[in-house]
């Protein structure tokens, strides 16, 4: 059987495959490449870069399974791979180290103004009162989906002194407590953060979660923080409010077009920091992704069975 693993997937996957498959590596791969050599493939391993759409799945006419190197699976649509009888599965552990740690890196750099900080002192400036920062003790840190992701920032915020209160649906008092954060509803949250930072998957439910509306009830000076999906703030009603000073700074890391758009709203405002989808981009966490990855497609093709997304 032939599985192709795309979009840089590590060659960890290619490692473990090759021992009972036929392995064909292709990094970048434009849609219409994609869809002309589906059907020749058994198993296909990719991150986020190739959709599988309906329209591939349609040509799909030897695929058995699809691995996701990595945790969201909004660029493959499940519900018509599972009408073609295609197992769809994820690797939602390995990268979850990797975006917790992203998601405190966003947050310390943007409230001490790194990333401008360093390019203008690149280019000479040196500037010390421009560039005075805020501190992350005694601040409240507002945690949308306390989920493996949600929490692991709630913890490492707690050693930074911040105090935690957490909107998600599925929570319970006891996971709380254990925890040692505050449940709130979705309004508490945006009523009593200083930070707020969302770790929930896009869905109709979640997207654009955060608007105006609520970027308005927010304290002012609040600053946001987003390495969960694109579209789950509003990237429009954001930029407005950092430049009317509602929202005191952000740090995005995902986007609702990807590679991101030269006309995005949230390019060029001096207190927004971006970075290109690098949640999961750790050397440990792509060997991690790659490995649950590959194993879950070889046993799938084997016939075992397996967990799907
Ligand atoms: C994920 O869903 O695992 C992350 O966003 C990383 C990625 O897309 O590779």
């Amino acid at each position: 059987m032939k599985v192709l693993v795309a979009d840089g997937v590590s060659k960890k996957a290619v490692n473990i495959l090759e021992k009972d498959f036929d392995i064909v590596v292709k990094d970048k791969l434009s849609a219409e490449e994609l869809l002309e050599i589906i059907p020749q493939y058994d198993g296909i391993i990719v991150r986020s870069a190739s959709k599988i759409t309906k329209e591939v799945i349609a040509k799909a006419d030897n695929l058995k399974v699809i691995g996701r190197a990595g945790v969201g699976t909004d660029n493959i649509d499940i519900s018509a791979a599972t009408e073609r009888g295609i197992i769809v599965l994820n690797a939602p552990e390995g990268n979850t180290i990797a975006a917790t740690e992203h998601t405190m890196a966003m947050m310390l750099s943007m409230s001490r103004m790194i990333p401008i900080a360093n390019e203008t002192l690149q280019k000479g400036e040196w500037n010390r009162k421009k560039y005075v920062g805020v501190e992350l003790r005694g601040k409240t840190l507002g945690v949308i989906g306390l989920g493996r992701i949600g929490s692991g920032v709630a913890k490492r915020a707690m050693s930074f002194d911040m105090n935690i209160i957490a909107y998600d649906p599925y929570l319970n008092e006891e996971r709380a407590d254990a925890l040692g954060v505050t449940i709130g509803s979705l309004d508490d949250v945006v009523e009593k953060a200083d930070f707020i930072t969302v770790h929930m998957p896009l869905t109709p439910q979640t997207k654009n979660m955060i608007n105006k509306d609520n970027l308005g009830k927010m304290k002012k000076g609040v600053r946001l923080i987003n390495c969960a999906r694109g579209g789950i703030i509003n990237e429009q009603d954001l930029a407005d409010a950092v430049k009317s000073g509602q929202v005191a700074g952000a740090a995005i890391d995902v986007f609702t077009s990807e590679p991101l758009a030269e006309d995005n709203p949230l390019r060029n405002i001096d207190n927004i920091v971006l970075t290109p989808h690098l949640g999961a981009s750790t050397v440990e966490a792509q060997i991690g992704v790659a490995i649950d990855a590959s194993h879950g497609v070889a046993a799938a093709l084997k016939g075992e069975p397996v967990s799907t997304a």
